[in-house]
């Protein structure tokens, strides 16, 4: 009979093949590592080693930040997930979810401020009564 459990320390993949395998530097996988993005563990001779999941993961972190969501966004979504095992398309499909309510919300305001600032342009006067981007909550109103 043959044995399937797999041996991790024979898959596991090194900082420098994370790094190569994802393409991005040494330094932003200890990076993600230190922030608790990633987990890995020390072999019998001290050397960082990583599970094979982590290539998702990393790759999820990537299109995350490309796309403008905060690493401690990145960090919640990822925290539910278990370690050790390769995000699925139903996790992605509850991160993507996830993470278009943020992007609407972050192209809501830029909207907003692109809106005000068509107000400013050509104007200049920065007055805290007048212009929006100056006092972009209306606080003077309220006093
Ligand atoms: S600079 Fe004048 S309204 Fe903004």
């Amino acid at each position: 009979m043959v044995d399937k459990r797999i041996d991790p320390e024979k898959t596991a993949l090194s900082v420098g093949d994370v790094a190569k395998r994802s393409g991005i530097k040494v330094s932003t996988v200890h990076y993600y590592d230190a922030e608790g993005l990633i987990t890995s563990w020390r072999n019998h001779g001290n050397q960082r080693r990583f599970s094979r999941d982590v290539l998702r993961r990393v790759a999820l972190i990537k299109i995350a930040q490309r796309v403008g969501i905060s690493l401690e966004e990145i960090r919640q979504a990822l925290s539910v997930l278990p370690h050790h095992r390769t995000p699925s398309k139903s996790d992605w499909q509850a991160l993507s979810n996830q993470w278009r309510i943020s992007l609407d919300d972050q192209i809501g305001r830029l909207m907003k401020l692109r809106n005000q600032m068509d107000e400013c342009i050509g104007c200049g006067c920065l007055s805290l009564g007048q212009c929006p981007l100056r006092n972009p909550g209306d606080i003077q109103a309220h006093d």
